[in-house]
């Protein structure tokens, strides 16, 4: 007789971890912000981390692509050592990262925006453009409209597809919903659908648990520096309590 393994435990035990970060400490000012942090970034999957305001969401991503610098800890990219670097180490690695603010050019068009973004030998080229615009039909549209005459919600699209310009193990993506109008909340929320269903790389930071819970796989909650709970995403919906007592919901 042959003993079934169920599908979920089989694809855990083969799940390769991308990126991750173990005892992470990061000061601001001398403020202590993150006070150990230790995640990882499943490949495949989006794993989302929540947490209220000030819980240092954003300063564990920005903290991971070396925009600030770890006191201490380990960060790794497919076991690479990333801590330590100079911030253009990362991405050039193959983390792509969408800040907080989205960081378009607004003076610059659309297309002009996303050829800035392709980096050397890790560009997608004329392929990557041509699947950020079949992805956000928007952007194709205003191509050769400059970016800072855009809606709010077409300037996350276009900070997304320019992350999207080079070949990236992981992407590292900022509140995206942050400020849209519910109707771009739900095409925000297709768009990442279709990239995890292509297998793309996700750690992202979202306070928008019904965005979260429909595009995420794990979770991990950070509050006051430290990661307080983490597991699969289903779990967390089922848990009134969590979410109360973490995220204020
Ligand atoms: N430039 C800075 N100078 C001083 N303190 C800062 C600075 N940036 C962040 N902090 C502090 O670090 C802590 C974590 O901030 P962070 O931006 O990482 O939080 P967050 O979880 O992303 O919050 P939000 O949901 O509001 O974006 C907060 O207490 C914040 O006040
Ligand atoms: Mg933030």
């Amino acid at each position: 007789m042959s003993i079934q393994i169920p599908l979920a435990t089989a694809s855990v035990e083969t799940a390769k971890t991308v990126l991750s970060l173990r005892n992470i400490h990061t000061y601001i000012a001398g403020s202590h912000i993150l006070q150990g942090i230790s995640l990882d970034v499943t490949e495949g999957q989006t794993t989302v981390l929540l947490g209220r305001n000030g819980a240092g969401k954003s300063t564990t991503l920005r903290t991971t692509m070396g925009n600030l610098p770890a006191a201490q800890g380990s960060i790794t990219l497919d076991g690479h050592e990333l801590r330590g670097k100079p911030a253009y180490f990362a991405a050039r690695q193959g983390v792509g990262f969408v800040p907080e603010d989205r960081e378009v050019f607004v003076s610059l068009t659309v297309e002009e925006n996303l050829k800035l973004a392709q980096r050397g030998g890790a560009s997608r080229g004329a392929a990557g453009i041509e699947q950020a615009y079949t992805l956000f039909p928007d952007l194709r549209q205003a191509r050769s409209r400059s970016a800072g005459a855009m809606s709010g919600g077409q300037q996350q699209m276009l900070a997304i597809a320019r992350a999207m310009m080079n070949r990236n193990r992981v992407m590292l993506v900022d509140e995206p919903t942050k400020g849209l109008a519910p109707v771009v909340v739900k095409q925000l929320a297709t768009i990442f659908e279709s990239l995890r269903d292509e297998g793309e790389t996700i750690l992202l930071v979202e306070q928008n648990l019904e965005f979260a819970a429909r595009v995420g796989h794990r979770f991990y909650v950070l509050d006051e520096g430290r990661i307080v709970h983490g597991g699969r995403m289903d779990e967390l919906t089922r848990d009134p309590e969590l979410l109360r007592r973490y995220i204020g919901v």
